[in-house]
């Protein structure tokens, strides 16, 4: 009788550890992910620009007033913070593309450029 108290016992403790490992994993935090490559404006960051972008904020759309194809203006709305906060989705900022953002790799390669002083 002792004996399978003590299993029940040990058996609702094993599976509280197990529940509270489980929580853990999942509450682990998003992480600016850089790698090793120093990403430039005209080899990485104009070209991603360009074709995610460039259909609406180019010469012809220029949405917003932005022609983002222009390596100038892609340093604009990046040196005052708006190209991550859109590209991030984040808080109070408009979802850039509109609905469909881009991947965490592409958003991390573009707001490693700029934490680099946009070169
Ligand atoms: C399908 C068309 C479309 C695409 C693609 C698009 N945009 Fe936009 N963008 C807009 C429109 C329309 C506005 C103005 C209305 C608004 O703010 O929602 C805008 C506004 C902006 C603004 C100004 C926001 C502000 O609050 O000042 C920025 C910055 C911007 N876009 C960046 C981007 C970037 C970076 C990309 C690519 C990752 C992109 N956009 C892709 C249509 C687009």
């Amino acid at each position: 009788m002792k004996k399978s108290v003590f299993l029940i016992a040990s058996v609702l403790v094993l599976s509280f550890a197990a529940c509270k490992s489980t929580k853990e994993t999942t509450a682990v935090k998003e992480t600016l992910n850089c790698g090793t490559t120093a990403y430039t404006l005209a080899g990485d960051i104009q070209p991603l620009i360009s074709s995610n972008c460039g259909g609406c904020h180019g010469t012809k759309g220029k949405k917003a007033g932005l022609d983002l194809n222009l390596p100038e203006t892609i340093k604009t709305v990046a040196a005052d913070g708006r190209l991550v906060c859109v590209m991030r989705a984040a808080k109070g900022c408009a979802v850039m593309p509109p609905g469909q953002p881009l991947s965490k790799i592409d958003v991390d390669k573009v707001e490693c450029w700029v934490n680099n002083g946009m070169k």
